[in-house]
């Protein structure tokens, strides 16, 4: 077994990989159980605050899964430490940076969530997060992963998340074996958005997960396990 890295999504914790198969999964700044960051954070931030949970592990060099937010953070580690990088699983994540409109809108809720908290947050993307058909016992628990942030956590993220740059060039040099997952009806990072992704990286695979929406490694653990479990074999990783 290589090992693995799980990197969670906005506005989660590292329980959302709890259906995964084992590796480091740490909680970010501000998420699950981590304090939040004492000062305005970055992708490379965060990205920094991994690695050195890698470095504590002993993990010298592993398969990165980033989902989402992770991803974005899984791409800054690209551009910053691609010798740490065995390989990469990118969930439901985009390389592209945040429109203007994106941008205005994150920087909008970070005041939402200043006066009213978290749930400004949660409520609105939950029904995003996984189908409609979702059973409600798995709906209940994302929301309590989701409630499970900090005020200052998110807004930390908001910020770093409207500032991130442009991943285009880290991935079409990241050549290392790349699996891009997707929920076939993700709306907040689209089919689309894997396909462009896979296109740019030198050594991907894109597989679509049926009956998933953006939590596609939660929602569908079975079909994402099978394809993760085939592609490190056929790498060897
Ligand atoms: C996430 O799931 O991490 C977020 O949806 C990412 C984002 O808001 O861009």
């Amino acid at each position: 077994m290589p090992s693995l890295v799980w990197i969670h999504g906005f506005p989660l914790s590292s329980k959302i990989f709890a259906k995964q198969p084992r590796g480091f999964a740490p909680d970010l700044a501000g998420f699950g159980s981590a304090p939040p960051p004492s000062r305005d954070y970055t992708m490379n931030d965060y990205a920094k605050d991994v690695l050195a949970g890698m470095d504590a592990q002993n993990i010298d060099r592993a398969v990165l899964g980033g989902l989402s937010m992770g991803g974005y953070i899984l791409m800054a580690i690209a551009r910053i430490a691609p010798e740490r990088i065995s390989g990469v699983i990118l969930i439901d994540t985009r390389e592209t940076p945040d429109t203007a409109e994106s941008k205005k809108g994150r920087y909008d809720t970070i005041e939402k969530v200043k006066e009213k908290g978290v749930g400004v947050v949660v409520e609105p993307m939950l029904p995003k997060m996984l189908t409609s058909g979702a059973p409600q016992p798995l709906v209940d628990e994302t929301r309590r992963i989701m409630m499970s942030s900090s005020s200052e956590g998110v807004i930390a993220a908001l910020r770093a998340m409207a500032e991130r740059s442009d991943s285009t060039d880290a991935l079409r040099k990241l050549n290392v074996p790349a699996l891009v997952v997707a929920g076939d009806q993700d709306t907040i990072t689209p089919l689309a958005d894997a396909q462009r992704m896979g296109a740019l990286l030198p050594n991907a695979t894109v597989v679509t997960i049926r009956g998933a929406a953006h939590l596609s490694n939660f929602e569908q653990p079975e079909q994402f396990n099978d394809a993760v479990a085939s592609f490190l074999k056929r790498h060897d990783l």
